[in-house]
């Protein structure tokens, strides 16, 4: 299985503090069955400036050490996890974050846990032309998505995928974000899992649980893609569509034409 969201890079953001402790929280993951972790680490203003140089250049040094440490059982791909605004889109469009495997095609975006854009739309728009994809991390994080989980279906009609946590399945954050992912789940919003692990006990490991509940809530149709094919087309570079969802049904006429198959 692919794990397509964590900060196990050491010393470039809040996540991992050292190798050691990063390998020693990949092996846990390893145990759980997950051979392949994008690394996405913080591209924040003013707080995590990492360049796409320098991320690479400590990615590669990371690299060998995960060589070393699994031999040849994990593979790991570089990449970042950008927060999108109106101050980080020029940068965005420019080339001057470090994509999925650094394919230049996708970029795995965040916003804020309090609010939506308001010019999100404007923003994605904005992106694309510059033949950019956008994968959206944890939304099930974001307040206004928690309360009206349909509203990603917007963004996904802009071909935006989408990845959850699979902490926020495992109650991580709380029953509400636990629900959101669960109903974004079953409506097949959801293209990508990460554990989003920052390597700290202040985070309690939860994945054990959340993968069973995974496997309660998920599409069998969609399994394999959502857990190994959907991430290992973005590290190739290729395009992905988002798979249809299912929308909410409106009032009783349709409730009823459903019911009596009409
Ligand atoms: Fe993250």
């Amino acid at each position: 299985m692919i794990d397509f969201h964590s900060h196990f890079l050491p010393n470039v953001d809040d996540g991992a503090k050292d190798s050691n402790i990063s390998l020693e929280y990949m092996e846990k993951f390893y145990n759980l069955g997950f051979n392949k972790f994008l690394l996405s680490s913080h591209i924040y203003p003013n707080l995590y400036e990492n360049t796409p140089k320098d991320l690479l250049e400590r990615f590669n040094k990371f690299q060998s050490m995960v060589k070393t440490y699994f031999k040849d059982k994990i593979e790991i791909f570089p990449g970042s996890e950008v927060y999108l605004s109106q101050d980080t889109v020029e940068n965005i469009c420019t080339g001057k974050v470090l994509t999925i495997n650094n394919k230049k095609t996708h970029v795995l975006f965040e916003v804020d846990f309090t609010f939506l854009p308001p010019n999100l739309d404007d923003l994605i728009k904005e992106i694309s032309k510059s033949k950019l994809s956008l994968i959206w991390a944890h939304p099930e994080r974001n307040s206004e998505i928690i309360r009206e989980p349909e509203k990603l279906g917007r963004f996904i009609d802009q071909d935006v995928l989408v990845q959850i946590n699979l902490g926020s399945l495992g109650g991580q954050f709380g029953e509400e974000i636990e629900e959101t992912a669960k109903k974004l789940l079953s409506k097949d919003m959801v293209h990508f899992i990460g554990s989003d692990c920052h390597c700290s006990p202040r985070r309690q490991f939860v994945f054990k649980e959340a993968m069973d509940i995974f496997d309660k809530y998920v599409n069998p149709h969609y399994k394999e893609d959502i857990l190994i094919n959907n991430a290992m087309r973005i590290f190739e570079g290729q395009l992905l569509y988002p798979f249809p969802y299912k929308v909410k049904e409106k009032g009783l006429w349709n409730k009823f034409k459903k019911f009596f198959k009409i």
